[in-house]
């Protein structure tokens, strides 16, 4: 069966023990041929989108070897290739900690993360980005601390992209209000934690909703944009690494990207209350803009 992914060990249709046998092994090369067409996927992705700016860095730093050219035209040729290699180099980081959330390694340094105060945290960085783009951050916060047990940059990290993103493609395609809103709303219900990342824009639809959290993945009519198509590919993937979850969904107007996380029941005087797929309950608290 070397060399071909897609076979599997026969099953007899008997529900003994030599089909149950074939089951676990038909599991695990399905599970194997999964994380090698990733693998595969990941190396063609990276030197399909690396190619373009290595070009252009060599293009620009040939250019630089002109003799013609004055200092200030060779100081713009070297600033234009510091900036692709600094998106070159976001790229191999987005990847690298993509790669680390799936390891499972971070587990191991989990602790007490207050979601409250990371949430606040990630705003006061977002919020001055989100008015310089014209749109209003508004935080909403419940009055109890909200305690998961995980790696706190890794969940910043999710939160901040999850904002950018709402920042990027949430604005500029939004209706005539002046300035829409971003909604990072938190709460807990039953052994739950979720934070929401809401914006007013576009959204997302059909294929490019259920493919979003792909690697590399980026929807058509942001091409153009610039960026990697990792950001939701490692808010998942530190999502699944704290047992938890990201969901995309169309809020008309807009996305709606939501994280659950298990809480940390060992924390004490969290905010527990409500049911689960409750509206956020004690969502009272500070409001940003
Ligand atoms: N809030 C949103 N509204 C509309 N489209 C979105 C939104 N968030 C993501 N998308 C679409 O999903 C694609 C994947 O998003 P993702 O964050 O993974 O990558 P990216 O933003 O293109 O690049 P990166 O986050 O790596 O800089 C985006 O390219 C965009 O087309
Ligand atoms: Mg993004």
């Amino acid at each position: 069966m070397a060399g071909d992914l897609a076979r599997r060990v026969p099953e007899t249709g008997r529900g003994d023990e030599f089909d149950r046998l074939a089951q676990s092994l038909n599991a695990m090369l399905s599970q194997n041929e999964k994380l090698f067409v990733g693998m595969r996927e990941v190396a063609e992705n990276l030197a399909h989108d690396l190619r373009s700016p290595l070009g252009r860095v060599r293009q620009r730093l040939e250019r630089q070897l002109s003799d013609s050219l004055s200092a200030d035209e060779k100081t713009a040729l070297a600033m234009e290739a510091l900036d692709e290699t600094d998106r070159m180099l976001a790229t191999f980081n987005a990847i690298l900690s993509i790669a680390q959330a799936d390891s499972g390694a971070p587990r191991r340094s989990f602790e007490p993360v207050d979601l409250r105060i990371l949430l606040q945290d990630v705003a006061d960085l977002y919020e001055p980005l989100a008015e310089e783009a014209g749109a209003r951050l508004r935080l909403a916060l419940p009055g109890r601390p909200v305690v998961a047990r995980g790696n706190r940059d890794m969940l910043f990290q999710a939160c901040a992209n999850l904002l950018d993103n709402a920042i990027k493609y949430g604005i500029a395609s939004a209706g005539p209000a002046p300035h829409p809103a971003i909604d990072l709303d938190l709460d807990a219900a039953g052994e739950r934690a979720r934070f929401a990342v809401r914006d007013r824009g576009a959204g997302l639809h059909g294929e490019a909703l259920e493919r979003a959290r792909e690697r590399f993945y980026r929807a058509d009519a942001s091409r153009t944009g610039g960026g990697s198509g990792l950001g939701l590919a490692l808010v998942d993937a530190v999502a699944r690494l704290h047992d938890g979850e990201l969901t995309l969904a169309a809020a008309g107007p807009g996305l709606r990207a939501t994280v659950q996380l298990p809480l940390d029941k060992s924390a004490p005087a969290q905010e527990t209350a409500g049911g689960a797929g409750e509206e956020p309950a004690g969502a009272a608290g500070a409001e940003h803009g």
